[in-house]
This record gives C-alpha cells, structure tokens and sequence, in this order.
C-alpha cells in the first residue's frame, strides 16, 4: 500500500554515478539500519510467500541474502542461496547472464530444490532483469517451478519486466516499489 511504500522509498537513498558514471546506485543501507522499516519489508514479503504459496525461497546474493532470510523466518519456510560462482562447495548448476555493469555467473546447489516445489526468489533491485532470470533458469533446471519473482524496488525505464516473462511463465512479479 502507499504508506508501506513511502516508509521504504523513504529509506532508499540514490547515489549518483556508482559504481560508473551514468548508473544511479539504489542504496539500502539506510532501510537496513530501520527496524520500522526493515520489518515492514519483511512482513510484506512474507504475505507474498503465503498468497502464492511458496515451499522455499531464494536469495541471491549478495544483498538479495539480507532481504530473503529474515522471510524465509518469518514464513517458516527454507532458505536457498543463490551465489556468484565458486562460492558454493558441492555440486552446483551453473548459469551465466548479463548484468547492468558487468557480466557474471551465478549458481545454485543441484539438490537444494525439490521437484515440484513452489520457488519464490527475492531480491532488492530489478534492474535490467539479468541476475533474476538467471536465476529463474535455474530454479527449473534444479526441476522445481517457479512461484514468482519478488523484488524491494524495480527500475521501470529498464524494462528488466519484459525481459523476465519467458522466465516466469506466467508467474508473478511483485515489486514493493515501482521507479
Ligand atoms: C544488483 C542488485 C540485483 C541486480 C539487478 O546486484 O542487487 O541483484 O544487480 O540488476 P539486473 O536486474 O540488471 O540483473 P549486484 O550484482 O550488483 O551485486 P550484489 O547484490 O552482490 O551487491
Ligand atoms: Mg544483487
């Protein structure tokens, strides 16, 4: 709703030109920092996972690790991380994806999900739409279906949205905030 909207717009600061000129950095700390806030956050989350009725959650890392696990409590359901590649110790699936400023690689344990389970994967910012349909990809490679993609902020004027609507097959995305 638009309080809820205003609280956490409120605790979103832009930064100018980082990390590149050009890129307006949508920094959180400062929602972090709020526990009116960041509860709040998490709260709304948390009723995202019970209206699309979600068996585990991915955070992708790294500031989606901060949104998702405090969710992933308060629903009580699991937590899955989604990591940048390397960082994960046993077998993994592995997908590459393009991002705002950059390229990178993403992976997912190969046993973290179970066939058929309802996956919701949160984030902070949907930017061009890069690291979430990567992610997207994996959760059906790891044979699990997708519940939706949920998402503190998303970046209008990049179009990350239509990017993602193969990847979500008609699933939902939910954004907090829209700019
Ligand atoms: C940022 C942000 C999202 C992603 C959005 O993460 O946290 O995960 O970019 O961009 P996209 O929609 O264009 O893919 P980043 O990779 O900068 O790293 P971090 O979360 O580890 O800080
Ligand atoms: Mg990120």
């Amino acid at each position: 709703d638009e309080a809820l909207r205003e609280l956490l717009l409120g605790r979103i600061v832009d930064v100018p030109d980082y990390p590149k000129p050009g890129v307006v950095f949508k920094d959180i700390t400062p929602l972090l920092a709020d526990p009116e806030a960041f509860t709040a956050l998490t709260e709304a989350f948390a009723a995202l996972c019970e209206r699309h009725r979600v068996d585990k959650i991915v955070g992708l890392e790294a500031r989606g690790f901060i949104l998702a696990a405090p969710v992933a409590v308060r629903a009580g359901i699991g937590f899955v991380p989604v990591r940048k590649a390397g960082k994960l110790p046993g077998a993994t699936l592995r997908q590459a994806y393009d991002l705002e400023y950059g390229t990178a690689e993403i992976e997912i344990h190969a046993e973290a999900l179970g066939r058929g389970e309802r996956v919701l994967v949160i984030d902070d910012v949907l930017a061009t739409g890069g690291t979430a349909e990567a992610s997207l990809q994996l959760i059906r490679r790891a044979g699990a279906e997708v519940a939706g993609v949920a998402v503190l902020m998303e970046l209008g004027f990049l179009d990350g949205r239509a990017r993602l609507a193969d990847a979500l097959g008609g699933a939902p995305l939910d954004a907090l905030i829209r700019v």
